[in-house]
């Protein structure tokens, strides 16, 4: 449980403004959607603990379906993937004194050792709604009905025609520290070695110098996504020359792969970098709230396809291509960023310690949407 890890000093947020419910969302926000496992990584009645926005969920598929219920026994707390027993088709039973519960609904309906108590019946863990799509399960991480699942990704992520792929990792930094670092418009300069600028001859500058103006479209309609575009290319100049006192010491790569016009990050915490890494592809990507010091990257690739052939020769080059070189090459070094960044914002202080610059500006637009936008706040008594 991360009770004492989910609070945050309270002159922290009174000095956030118009940011503070982001920053308070330390474990996440409840009420949302997020992709968990892949759905090959759950079979026909097996279980799988997924950890989750400080919380703990058991995955499993009954009759197709997926099932998501808190991995913790209501009896005396511990966690039924420690050692899944089933001994009755759609059930569940704990490893330690028996307690027996239904996986579609959380209701206890046996207990083996004492098949008399008057708990049966009464006592019920929370079940979370599943929901697959485009190879991963989404589970919805909240207490009210759940919106369609299209209200919280990315604008084309559920296209038909669209064949999706992807890995997953856990990354040693809070989620936030993710979302900002997938948005950060000058954060290129921390690619500048990587192996896809010169594997796939990509254009790809030291950083982006805003000409004044400051152009974004912000997508906050009742129903639907919610996300903040950057449009980099009307509000910025790239830079290719970097220099100190005058003189270059720094290039950019100049290639001839351009690439990324159109970054944007939604609701819970999701990054769409179009088109990516190749011109006939889009980059989705989570950073799924963990605990209030890890996230979950979950990144897909997708490509627009028009038959079964197109879908096998996107696998065949997925895996002999952008796997290595785009997902790990390129994505390896922020991830590398973010568990550096995270030792200084695993301090509530930092929030008030940063000292942003022009080029944040699409982050703090980020900020201000999530903290107007979001469902609520994961808190510590969600937990209990
Ligand atoms: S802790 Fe699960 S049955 Fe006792
Ligand atoms: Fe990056």
């Amino acid at each position: 449980m991360a009770a004492v890890t989910a609070r945050v000093d309270p002159q922290v947020l009174a000095a956030c403004g118009a940011w503070a419910p982001y920053v308070e969302a330390k474990l996440g926000f409840r009420n949302h959607w997020y992709p968990t496992l892949f759905s090959i990584e759950i079979e026909e009645g097996g279980f799988v603990a997924f950890p989750i926005l400080g919380d703990r969920l058991l995955l499993t598929r009954l009759e197709g379906r997926v099932h998501a219920l808190r991995d913790r026994c209501a009896h005396r707390g511990v966690a039924f993937s420690r050692k899944p027993e089933c001994y009755a088709q759609g059930t569940i039973t704990c490893w330690y004194h028996g307690f027996t519960y239904r996986i579609a609904t959380g209701e206890l309906c046996d207990i083996l050792t004492d098949p008399g108590s008057r708990q049966i019946g009464r006592l019920k863990l929370p079940v979370f709604p599943a929901q697959e799509a485009q190879g991963l399960v989404f589970v919805f991480m909240g207490d009210v009905t759940p919106p369609p699942l299209a209200d919280d990704v990315p604008p084309g992520f559920l296209d038909e025609n669209l064949a999706v792929r992807g890995v997953r990792q856990t990354v040693n930094a809070n989620w936030r520290v993710g979302c900002e670092n997938g948005f950060d418009s000058t954060h290129v300069f921390i690619h500048k070695q990587s192996v896809l600028v010169t594997g796939n001859d990509l254009a790809l500058p030291l950083g982006f110098r805003p000409t004044g103006t400051q152009a974004f479209r912000v997508v906050d309609d009742p129903t639907g996504p919610k996300g903040v575009y950057d449009l980099l290319g009307e509000h910025s100049e790239p830079i290719f020359d970097g220099r100190i006192d005058g003189r270059s010491v720094l290039q950019g790569h100049p290639g001839a792969t351009r690439c990324a016009y159109d970054i944007s990050i939604w609701l819970p915490g999701v990054l769409r970098v179009y088109p990516w890494p190749d011109p006939s592809l889009t980059q989705f990507e989570w950073y799924v709230p963990l605990d209030a010091e890890r996230h979950y990257y979950v990144q897909t690739l997708g490509r627009t396809v028009q038959s079964a052939a197109d879908v096998d020769a996107f696998n065949a080059e997925f895996e002999t291509k952008w796997r290595a070189l785009a997902l790990a090459g390129f994505n390896d070094d922020d991830i590398w960023a973010r568990e550096a960044q995270q030792e200084f914002y695993r301090h509530d202080e930092a929030w008030v310690k940063e000292r942003l610059f022009e080029p944040d500006a699409n982050i703090v637009q980020w900020r201000r949407l999530a903290s107007r936008a979001n469902r609520g706040i994961q808190r510590s008594e969600h937990l209990m």
